[in-house]
């Protein structure tokens, strides 16, 4: 193989070189009659044919594109491919076999067809959730060894025919919520033998045979969740006759009339879900063994319409395990719901939520002594009786959030076990300092959504407290209330109130604190010991405020901080004499995103001095127009940096060369004109750039090949140039095994004009491989090919080489001066070697230009100085009626293939004058003329003298020489002379 493209590489080079290079030389012989050479073209030319043929088809083998890592319609992330929200018809084809997760949520797929998924080998987990699919075919998903997780929630599924799950055999979960689902093929679910989870909730299921179709294939599924569907009884009879595993089952917001359970068929229940809110017809409870249930820890009976005595006869069945009960949603028989409950010992998390309760009496909860948690929320309740919970000492959650309470009810101060308190979502005004007074053991307190104001003493006994949920209050002073409390506070939620200052040491007494959330809020000012006493914190949102100015030097535990959308700006060229970070070395991260306008602005060059351990740092959409380049001198171990949505237009190497650990750059919507920057920027450690809507359209190589560690590039909403310049940039999207492009198959072009709006990855690259590959392939082997037949030629056939440049000059001067029909300066140009310079100065000019009075042109006399030789000689030739050759041995070696002598015999042959005298200076056998091609044809047809010849006779060689000279340049004349002088 390797051979025979040598062989046409080298066919196709003699072919090139004949037909272009040499094409010159063939005419000149051609024309000067040596017709044999066109039939050696032409079979040159037929030969090179299939090699062309041959040579294109090699060309198209290697440049084909190859699978490679772009996907055409998603993004891959660590073997997860992800093509949600694409508005896909089909399944993509393209997803490389090494995925374990595929996510084709929100698409439009309305059909999966066999065959669909055959190579995902690996594959474990399938999320087709929000489609349409109606149909899947039989055998589907069969390829799909490896599953372990299904979804196919929100589609339209009406039937579950058989085979649908065919070859999921390690299926562990699967989910069907949400479809049109009425009936299950008994042979649809056969494969699913180690199912685990089923959620076929939300679908129209109405019997239990269905049930039983999907459970008697599954003996070890654990969890079954049939919510929303249509059941109007449960038999178990009719259901299966011999024992499930499992543990949760979730029957709630059926139209369940009829509860039956006759034999054992749940004994490791631990988990029962019954109730419906909309039923109007009271439900029946039927299970015939008390037993039977003794298992379920957790009943959730919210909704459930019944009469007391099945409730009682449901509660009973379960009491000797029950620990949490839901029971929301319950308006009738609540207290007697409540003494029942509350009766069985085991239960101590209790849910009683959208009960409508208003009031909570001193009684009600009376019975209620075991109940560690208690959840009483949207029960619009506006009071509570101060002994409400007096009986519950164990109580240590209570939620009482989205009622209606304006004070934070005085009942808690009985409960002195509480951890978790939620009053989030009431009408709360003001905290009074003996609300949490008892509260010693609190670590949770949540307040959020209220209209708190605060006082100095309001957190002073919550010794414990860890986590402070403010936000969300109407809050415009801290009023000291943290100057000297809550020393184990670790988490501190301000966000959302209306502070406008942090005074001098208002955060004093929060030692512990790790987190601070300020954010939207109003605050202007930041004093210079506004947080003194947080020495532990390492967090701090102060993102969507006033600040103007700042100044942090006492955080020394910062990680991050978040500024953003405040008013801090600074002039053009500023150097600031205050740091704002002086101390914070250790932040990791600093935020300086802007939401909105407030004029263009740059960032002072000494901004971030002090921040030596910064490694994430974003300053988007903050108008900055110019970023000086020593902006990040100060931060070398910068890791992430975003400069998105500014007016930078350019950037350099330069703002790089401090933060070489770079690993993501964000510099999307900068007005960038380029990516040059890159090149020399050297950031060999960069995974992950993004540059969207920028100015650039072409790039580079070398840019990319600058970026040795891309492994995701988004260029999304680039106006590209579709051209062969940016041939390599596509051929790489297509082809690059480690890098992602992002969105590349939307990449579309914008110039040139014909082109617009055509996708980027469409564009043919065959004509630009021709422009770069083939070209430089070509001409690489045709300089390799040349150098070789040159070094042949040279070594063969030197002289005719040498003659044939010379005949190519000539010929080139020929027709330069062929018109140019300047009167003659002299009657003969004397051509000669100049080892016969003796016998031309001593013999031949005393008698031409002494005796017979010719005007001579000799090189060495008439040349003019300053001109180029090859004008001279030119001159000389094309300026004398006839030129003479002294013809020696030496001359023949050396003069005769000189472009003089060549453009003479040119002239005689070309014009038909007869310029040419030839005297030979010694007698030179014709074998040796053989090389001199020209010089015998010449002899041929023309006289010539004899020097040697005319010894006895010099005034015969002379006599003869002055009729050469005299005779015109017509040849018939000269033929004459020819007959008179024969040799
Ligand atoms: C119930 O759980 C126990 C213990 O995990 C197990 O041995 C038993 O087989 C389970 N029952 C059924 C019917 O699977
Ligand atoms: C209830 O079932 C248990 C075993 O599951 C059995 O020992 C007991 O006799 C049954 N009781 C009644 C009343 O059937």
């Amino acid at each position: 193989m390797i051979c025979f493209c040598l062989i046409c590489f080298i066919f196709f080079f003699l072919f090139t070189l004949q037909d272009n290079l040499l094409l010159n030389v063939l005419t000149t012989t051609a024309k000067m009659g040596f017709e044999d050479n066109k039939s050696k073209q032409k079979g040159v030319l037929n030969c090179s044919d299939p090699c062309i043929t041959f040579l294109l088809l090699y060309i198209t083998c290697v440049s084909a594109p190859v699978g490679g890592f772009f996907l055409e319609s998603c993004h891959l992330s660590h073997n997860a491919a992800i093509c949600s929200d694409r508005h896909l018809k089909l399944v993509p084809k393209d997803i490389p076999p090494t995925v374990i997760s595929f996510d084709l949520s929100k698409n439009q797929i309305s059909r999966i067809q066999a065959g669909t998924f055959t190579n995902l080998l690996v594959l474990k987990d399938l999320n087709l959730h929000q489609n349409q699919i109606l149909k899947i075919d039989n055998g589907s998903f069969s390829n799909l060894i490896s599953l372990q997780k299904l979804t196919l929630n929100n589609n339209r599924l009406v039937k579950l025919g058989q085979g649908t799950f065919d070859g999921l055999s390690n299926l562990l979960e699967l989910r069907l919520n949400t479809n049109n689902i009425a009936a299950v093929s008994s042979t649809a679910f056969q494969s699913l033998i180690r199912l685990k989870l089923l959620d076929i909730s939300q679908n129209h299921l109405g019997t239990m045979k269905n049930l039983y179709m999907m459970l008697q294939h599954m003996p070890q599924l654990q969890q079954f969740t049939v919510r929303r569907n249509k059941l109007k009884h449960f038999y178990s009879w009719e259901f299966t006759n011999h024992s499930l595993d499992l543990q949760v089952l979730d029957l709630s917001n059926n139209p369940i009339r009829d509860f039956r359970i006759t034999n054992n068929i749940f004994p490791n229940l631990t988990c029962l879900s019954i109730g419906d809110p909309f039923s109007v017809i009271k439900m029946e409870w039927d299970v015939k063994n008390k037993t039977f249930l003794r298992q379920v820890s957790s009943i959730d009976i919210s909704g459930l319409h019944t009469t007391l005595q099945v409730m009682e006869e449901l509660l009973e069945t379960v009491n000797t395990s029950l620990t949490s009960l839901a029971a929301n949603g319950i308006k009738h028989n609540r207290t007697k719901l409540i003494n029942l409950a509350c009766s069985i010992p085991t239960l101590s998390q209790f849910q009683f939520r959208r009960g409508n309760l208003r009031i909570i009496t001193s009684d009600f909860l009376k019975p209620c002594v075991h109940v560690t948690e208690l959840d009483l929320s949207e029960n619009h309740i506006k009071t509570i009786n101060e002994n409400a919970f007096k009986s519950m000492e164990k109580l240590t959650v209570l939620r009482l959030s989205q009622n209606k309470l304006s004070v934070v009810p005085s009942a808690i101060q009985t409960l002195q076990n509480l951890s978790e308190l939620d009053l989030s979502n009431n009408l709360i005004g003001t905290v009074n300092c003996h609300d949490f007074s008892n509260q010693t053991k609190l670590k949770e307190l949540n307040l959020k959504n209220n209209s708190i104001t605060l006082k100095d003493c309001v957190f002073k006994d919550l010794v414990r407290l860890q986590v402070l949920r403010l936000q969300s209050n109407q809050i415009t002073d801290l009023k000291g209330a943290f100057k000297s409390s809550l020393s184990n506070l670790k988490r501190l939620h301000l966000n959302g109130n209306k502070l406008k200052a942090i005074r001098n040491g208002e955060f004093n007494g929060l030692k512990s604190l790790l987190n601070l959330s300020l954010h939207q809020n109003q605050i202007e000012t930041l004093d210079k010991y506004s947080f003194v006493g947080l020495i532990k914190l390492t967090d701090i949102q102060l993102q969507s405020n006033a600040l103007k100015k700042i100044t942090f030097n006492l955080l020394a535990n910062l990680r991050r901080l978040d500024l953003s959308d405040n008013r801090i700006q600074y002039p053009e060229n500023a150097t600031l004499t205050e740091l704002p970070f002086s101390n914070l070395s250790c932040l990791e991260e600093l935020s300086i995103n802007a939401q909105h306008h407030r004029g263009k602005s740059t960032l002072p060059s000494n901004f971030l001095q002090g921040l030596k351990n910064l490694l994430r740092f974003s300053a988007r959409n903050c108008q900055l127009i110019y970023l000086d380049k020593d902006t990040f001198t100060y931060t070398p171990k910068l890791e992430r940096l975003d400069i998105s949505s500014n007016d930078l237009q350019t950037l350099s190497p330069e703002h790089f060369a401090p933060i070489r650990n770079l690993k993501s750059l964000y510099i999307s919507r900068i007005a960038l004109q380029s990516l040059d920057f890159l090149r020399d920027a050297k950031l060999t450690k960069l995974k992950f750039l993004q540059g969207r809507h920028n100015q650039y359209s072409v790039i580079t190589e070398d840019v990319i090949k600058s970026l040795p560690s891309l492994m995701y590039l988004d260029l999304k909403y680039i106006s590209f140039y579709c051209a062969c310049d940016n041939a390599w940039f596509i051929n790489w999207t297509r082809n690059s095994k480690q890098t992602l492009v992002n969105g590349a198959y939307n990449y579309s072009c914008n110039y040139p004009d014909n082109f617009k709006g055509k996708k980027l990855l469409d564009l043919d690259l065959k004509p630009c491989l021709y422009d770069v590959n083939f070209i430089s392939f070509v001409s690489t082997s045709c300089i390799v090919c040349f150098v070789m037949v040159g070094s042949f030629a040279y070594h063969l056939m030197r002289l005719q080489l040498y003659c044939a440049y010379y005949l190519l000059l000539s010929w080139l001067f020929d027709s330069k001066y062929k018109n140019n029909q300047a009167p003659h300066q002299y009657d003969a140009f004397i051509s000669y070697n100049y080892h016969d310079e003796p016998w031309v100065m001593g013999e031949l000019l005393p008698k031409l230009e002494g005796e017979q009075g010719w005007r001579l042109c000799l090189h060495h006399r008439d040349f003019q100085p300053g001109r180029s030789i090859l004008d001279n000689i030119t001159d000389a030739i094309y300026g004398s009626r006839k030129t003479i050759c002294v013809i020696s041995r030496r001359y023949l070696e050396s003069e005769w293939c000189s472009t003089e002598i060549q453009a003479a015999s040119y002239r005689l042959f070309d014009q038909k004058k007869d310029v040419l005298i030839l005297v030979f200076l010694e007698d030179i056998p014709t074998y040796m003329l053989s090389p001199f091609h020209r010089m015998r044809k010449l002899l041929k047809r023309q006289t010539y003298l004899s020097w040697p010849r005319a010894a006895g006779q010099p005034g015969v060689f002379w006599e003869k020489l002055r009729k050469a000279l005299q005779t015109g340049n017509d040849p018939s004349e000269e033929n004459v002379l020819l007959t008179l002088t024969g040799t």
